[in-house]
């Protein structure tokens, strides 16, 4: 007898009727390639169907190594693995958005991809330096292009055919609210940071009303101190439900409304997270209402530069 608890199998529908994504999803922010193949590989057969990959990590021909033998393999059909990738900062003029896209579905050995996501709202010095910066060490912006232009240019792949969605992330609800006002295509996906010690309820109620998807990101906090998995009220919750703390985190995001990615390089932990189960209400209100601690572990959404900010717990 299977686990008839099926939330592990949610999918969000997409405004427009243009499909669904898969809510648990797997994060490819690994810095080896190697290890990024393996993980890849180990997401696909541990029942992973969504996929977040960026031009940003210099590893989006590993994953799309380990797609195409997930597909020779029958692990997984391409059509049923949801795939996104993101336009670095150095990328947001115009006319570098379709050779930057080509390049990602290159690299992924794809033709087209589910959801092309602006990965900040931040337009760096264009070029091939992915960080450009200045004799100071500070960060070379590029003022010669705004969001909406850049927006412009991903609704062109979508009439094109070449994404089925498109999205933003590190935005703020301010910015969120100018794009969705200027769109021809609206968002259909938010990627952003979220977990239970920085829920996003304000951008999370604004995304509902608009069908906009909010797809987390550091959804068990990175590991980062303070610790989410360490938290008093999800460990006593994974107690009593007999699950660990990272699928109860898991499965909070999912049950309130939102897509995760979540990412590890470790066999079991890639199965642990997947293997999630829904959670009683009581157990989703004591999240929302017992954890005080609030935190923001990546600084990104204020600078276009992503990084994780360890310290001290
Ligand atoms: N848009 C953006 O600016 C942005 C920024 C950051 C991330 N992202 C995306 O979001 C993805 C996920 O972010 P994230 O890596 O911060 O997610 P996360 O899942 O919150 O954190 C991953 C960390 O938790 C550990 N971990 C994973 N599963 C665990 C488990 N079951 N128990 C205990 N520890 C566990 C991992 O270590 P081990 O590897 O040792 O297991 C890793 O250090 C990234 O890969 C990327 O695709 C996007």
């Amino acid at each position: 007898m299977g686990d008839p608890d099926t939330l592990r199998y949610t999918r969000i529908p997409l405004a427009g009727g243009i499909g669904a994504i898969p809510a648990v999803g797997f994060g490819t922010l690994i810095p080896d390639r190697g290890a990024t193949r393996k993980a890849t590989l180990t997401a696909l057969e541990a029942g992973f169907r969504q996929f977040d990959c960026a031009e940003r990590y210099r590893n989006e021909e590993a994953i799309g190594e380990a797609m195409q033998t997930a597909f020779k393999a029958g692990t997984a059909r391409r059509e049923d693995v949801f795939i996104i990738t993101k336009l670095w900062n150095t990328n947001h003029r115009p006319e570098r958005v379709k050779p930057a896209f080509d390049a990602s579905c290159r690299r992924l050995k794809i033709d087209s991809v589910d959801c092309y996501i602006i990965h900040t709202p931040f337009a760096f010095q264009p070029g091939d330096e992915q960080d450009p910066r200045d004799e100071r060490g500070e960060v070379i912006y590029d003022s010669g292009v705004i969001l909406v232009e850049t927006w412009r240019a991903l609704e062109t792949l979508v009439d094109e055919g070449r994404a089925k969605s498109i999205g933003l992330s590190d935005v703020s609800l301010e910015k969120l609210r100018e794009i969705v006002a200027a769109a021809r295509i609206k968002p259909a996906v938010v990627q952003v940071e979220a977990h239970p010690y920085l829920p996003e309820w304000d951008l999370l109620d604004f995304c509902r009303e608009q069908g906009i998807v909010l797809l987390a990101f550091a959804p068990l906090g990175h590991g980062l101190d303070p610790k989410l998995l360490d938290d008093p009220v999800i460990k006593a919750i994974a107690l009593r439900v007999g699950k660990t703390p990272a699928q109860v985190a898991l499965a909070w995001a999912v049950q309130r409304g939102t897509a995760f990615l979540t990412t590890s390089t470790k066999p079991e932990r890639i199965r642990e997270n997947f293997d999630i189960s829904t959670l009683p209400e009581d157990a989703m209100r004591e999240i929302r209402e017992e954890i005080a601690t609030k935190v923001r572990f990546n600084t990104v959404v204020g600078t276009g530069v992503p990084g994780f900010i360890p310290r001290a717990s």
